[in-house]
């Protein structure tokens, strides 16, 4: 293959840009799933590393994988209850044990172990539930035996980074389409250069065309992975946030379950990607067996319900709200000229929300379709005779639909507020 320099590699990805990525804006919302050996200690993913567990101690676990059939429909249709459109798998996690059939390493899961190819059960389940598909491969590798000397010596640097691209190209030959490779952590090697990114992402696309490729190769690519924080990442680029069940372990850790997230939350977390233009990929991390962790299950699936009835302000053409600080009480998502505020604090029969400059000329209930009565004067807007409780018996958070004249302008007000009064005397109602 010939390779190409790295400014017209990127022009090309940058024109194909908006077409591949334009399911994954509208789907907003997906699962990420962290399984591997670490899951028989259950005390976070970096075990192996975090507690020094010698080699063979650690390799030995996979002895005892034996997982129950076919976890990923479970995953799946868990993703599917919950309102999510796709889903990634840890392929390979730092502790550097494949869950494929390689033949780079004999540690997978077809050699050692189940005698099974766990990545092809997960692709299957995502085609037969209808999920995009991502593939999760960490660079870093705790196994290999150059993955720590490649950063010194160019003997092992060539070696591993053969291994690192036979590993990729295999998860790009053999499993039909794939949607999302999902790189982490390139350590040790400080430089795309000394991954060979270039070469390697150029392979994955020539087999894959409409992959998404996220940050984390040492090249921008497609998007930015913040973690374990939902926030935009610069303007006019995708993000997805990803966040772990519990804020302590993405792999299964039974202990940590007393943090995990509320499904207010979840909720809140979707609400503030949807607010600003990201997505949600949110972990759960199964047990040896495969099995989802009870409690997130539970949780997804009332993320789901609550998402099913309020689906119009996540899915599709969402888009950055450009509203800034209107009220303590919720957050919004928008589509076009609509709004959907997401009250998170129920405030009683009425609330207002301050510096929109634009006509509204609207309000309702999202799941009720029910009218709400507001009044607009100047910078404020005060809907009123509404409910006493919040009319979301699941969660108490409601979305209420704004429909103005054109697209919201909001301008955060001042902090001082007599300093606002000129605003009062123009109310865009009356313009
Ligand atoms: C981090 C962690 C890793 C986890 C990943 C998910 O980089 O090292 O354990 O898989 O984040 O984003």
């Amino acid at each position: 293959m010939q390779l190409k320099p790295k400014p017209e590699y990127e022009a090309e990805t940058e024109r194909t840009r908006p077409e591949r990525m334009d399911w994954w804006r509208k789907a907003r919302f997906g699962l990420f799933v962290h399984w591997g050996l670490y899951a028989f200690i259950g005390r976070n993913e970096w075990v192996r590393a975090i507690e020094c567990i010698p080699d063979e101690e650690y390799r030995a676990l996979a002895d005892r994988f034996a997982p129950k059939d076919r976890p990923a429909r479970e995953w799946a249709r868990l993703a599917k209850d919950a309102g999510m459109q796709y889903m990634v798998m840890t392929s390979k996690h730092h502790e550097g044990y494949c869950l494929w059939d390689t033949a780079q390493t004999d540690f997978n899961s077809v050699k050692r172990g189940p005698g099974r190819d766990l990545v092809a059960e997960h692709v299957e389940a995502c085609r037969e539930f209808g999920l995009k598909c991502g593939l999760y491969y960490s660079l870093m590798d705790w196994d290999h035996p150059d993955g720590g000397a490649c950063a010194y010596d160019p003997e092992a640097r060539r070696r591993f980074v053969d291994f690192t691209h036979g590993c990729v190209r295999e998860l790009m030959s053999n499993y039909g389409p794939i949607d999302i490779l999902w790189y982490d952590v390139p350590q040790p090697l400080q430089h795309h250069e000394g991954w060979e990114s270039l070469a390697m992402n150029q392979m994955a696309r020539s087999l894959q065309p409409h992959i998404l490729i996220n940050n984390r190769s040492r090249l921008d690519e497609d998007f930015s992975t913040p973690e374990g924080r939902v926030q935009a990442a610069e303007a006019g680029r995708g993000w997805e946030a990803c966040m772990t069940f519990n804020d302590r372990s993405w792999g299964w850790m039974p202990s940590a379950d007393p943090d995990s997230w509320s499904v207010r939350d979840i909720l809140k977390m979707l609400n503030t990607a949807c607010a600003n233009g990201g997505n949600l990929l949110l972990n759960i991390g199964p047990a040896p067996d495969g099995s989802a962790p009870e409690l997130a299950a539970e949780r997804l699936r009332a993320v789901g319900q609550w998402i099913g009835r309020n689906e119009e302000a996540i899915y599709g053409d969402v888009d950055r709200t450009g509203v800034g600080r209107a009220t303590a009480c919720g957050n919004f998502s928008r589509k076009g000229r609509r709004l959907y505020f997401w009250v998170h604090c129920w405030p009683g029969s009425e609330m207002a929300l301050g510096g929109f400059e634009t006509r509204l000329e609207r309000a309702w209930f999202l799941a009720s379709g029910e009218e709400i009565a507001f009044e607009q004067r100047g910078p404020r807007i005060r809907l009123h005779g509404m409910p006493a409780e919040s009319p979301d018996e699941l969660v108490g958070y409601t979305v209420i639909c704004l429909d103005f004249a054109e697209e919201p302008v909001h301008r955060s007000l001042p902090t001082t507020p007599a300093l606002n009064q000129g605003q009062l005397l123009a109310s865009p109602a009356e313009a």
